[in-house]
């Protein structure tokens, strides 16, 4: 299988590996696994209480290149949205950037769903309610 070189430099030059401190109330952090292959993948956003901007964000996949490529490039994207505008990111997007071929899309669901997760254990820190399945679009 032929790999796009996005897929390879995000894979061999992983951005924002590591861990945020995950008891801070305005850092929020999504820990899921992918039911296709048993990969799991744990993202957090760190977000300005004042603008609520994601000022950092990080990752730790445990799992095959394209679902590291797809979380180093999810929190690429994260930084600097909102958390409203990051509801919005869809792993459709991370697809299309990595060129990522058919049996590798549900790695990029897994950032997807792990960006979902991670704002949602934001909101629910900080009293918002849960994101429904359509998230808040
Ligand atoms: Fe083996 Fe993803 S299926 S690492
Ligand atoms: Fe399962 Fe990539 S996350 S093969």
């Amino acid at each position: 299988m032929a790999y796009s070189e996005k897929v390879i430099d995000h894979y061999t030059n992983p951005k924002n590996v590591g861990t945020l401190d995950k008891s801070k109330k305005n850092v929020g952090t999504g820990l899921v696994g992918a039911p296709e292959c048993g990969d799991v993948m744990r993202l957090q956003i760190e977000v300005d209480e004042e603008s609520g901007i994601i000022k950092d964000a990080k990752f730790k996949t445990f799992g095959c290149g394209s679902a590291i490529a797809s979380s180093s490039l999810a929190t690429e994207w994260l930084k600097g949205k909102t958390v409203d505008e990051a509801i919005n990111i869809d792993n459709m997007d991370i697809v299309e950037e990595l060129n990522l071929p058919p049996v590798k899309i549900h790695c990029s669901v897994l950032a997807e769903d792990a960006i979902k997760s991670a704002i949602n254990d934001y909101r629910v820190k900080n009293g918002l309610p849960e994101l429904t399945e359509e998230g808040a679009k």
